[in-house]
């Protein structure tokens, strides 16, 4: 099989070369766009993570494709629908990282409720007065959880462990899971308008994008925080912008951000395209950047040492397994 590897790290590339040495494997770093898959349009199957598009238009470029393999447990890059047009396969990786986010939802969690980050800046300047950096406890505080699977359910139990009361919110409510974790599904109104915290951890769908906006945000607690560790475009930057400058919301934790992949691309955003609408988009995500009740982490929350393993492990498992004839872990 022909196998291309994009958006591909040096230790991935090790791995990947040694354990399908039986295969022809191209590994590149570069992120999968018009441009960059020239060079590999024979490939039958395509890895990915998860800036790499593979819309209608990318799609048609490699009429040999059989199978794609994101890095990722979300699949919102993949055009599913295509896909299943083409007979393409699509795989993910369902299961690395669910306490790995939860434990990263919580570190921002904390740092806003300490004043972490501020207290860093301060040190670092050789500043250790203490003045406007209480925090609060999380103790006796209520989390509202939007999204209760694998890692929804990780942050439950969690919250459970600092004394939190949590509600929860989900299109697909477990009650089994509900009565053994010990939380509450209401309404999303009822979690939006009692939680002291927002947490979300739903899938990114065209039915979620800016599940959270501007009435969403307005029915928050004022002083409450959101965090969001799932997809960008789940929360309306606009609206998220004027809820924090207006101060209704107490701050935002986020790992993940409408517009994120713009960053990257600033240079050509700005000197060569000038496309007026993402250009807003960027610059009020970099307003939200310095606003000092925001915390912000490069889209990282996934990346520790065990779950980056642990993707490699399935998707090592997902390419051998579609080479015997038996697909794994397949996005229906
Ligand atoms: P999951 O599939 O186990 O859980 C998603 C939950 O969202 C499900 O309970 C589902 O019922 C719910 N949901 C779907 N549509 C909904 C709707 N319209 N309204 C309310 N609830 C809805 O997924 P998992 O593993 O918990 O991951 C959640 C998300 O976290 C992923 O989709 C991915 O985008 C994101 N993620 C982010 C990472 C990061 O590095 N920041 C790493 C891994 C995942």
């Amino acid at each position: 099989m022909k196998i291309t590897f994009f958006e591909c790290k040096d230790y991935e590339k090790k791995r990947y070369c040694a354990e399908l040495k039986e295969h022809t494997i191209n590994c590149t770093s570069s992120i999968l766009t018009a441009q960059t898959l020239k060079d590999y349009r024979d490939s039958e199957v395509i890895s990915v993570f998860i800036r790499s598009t593979l819309d209608k238009k990318n799609l048609a470029q490699f009429p040999n494709l059989r199978l794609i393999v994101t890095r990722s447990t979300g699949f919102d890059h993949i055009d599913l629908e295509e896909c299943q047009k083409r007979k393409v396969a699509v795989t993910n990786v369902p299961f690395y990282g669910e306490n790995t986010v939860a434990e990263h939802a919580f570190a921002l969690i904390l740092s806003l409720s300490r004043n972490i980050h501020k207290s860093y800046v301060r040190t670092l300047k050789d500043d250790f007065t203490i003045e406007d950096l209480q925090g609060f406890d999380l103790k006796g505080k209520i989390l509202g959880v939007i999204g209760t699977g694998h890692i929804g359910s990780h942050v439950i139990k969690m919250a459970k462990g600092f004394g939190m009361e949590v509600l929860a919110y989900d299109k697909y409510p477990d009650s089994l899971r509900a009565d053994v974790l010990q939380f509450k599904y209401v309404p999303l109104e009822e979690l939006l308008k009692e939680s002291d915290i927002v947490t979300i951890h739903m899938t990114l769908t065209p039915e979620t994008r800016h599940f959270i906006n501007e009435e969403s945000l307005r029915q928050m607690k004022k002083g409450a925080i959101l965090v969001n560790t799932a997809r960008g475009d789940i929360v309306d930057t606009d609206a998220l912008y004027k809820a924090l400058k207006d101060k209704h919301l107490g701050g935002a934790g986020l790992d993940v951000i409408e517009g994120e992949e713009l960053i990257k691309e600033e240079h050509e955003l700005l000197y060569k395209t000038g496309n007026p609408e993402k250009l807003r988009t960027l610059f009020q995500d970099k307003a939200i950047f310095k606003m000092d009740n925001v915390v912000f982490t490069p889209h990282n929350a996934f990346n520790s040492r065990e779950a980056v393993n642990r993707i490699m492990d399935t998707t090592i498992e997902n390419i051998l397994s579609f080479c015997k004839g038996k697909i794994i872990n397949q996005i229906k």
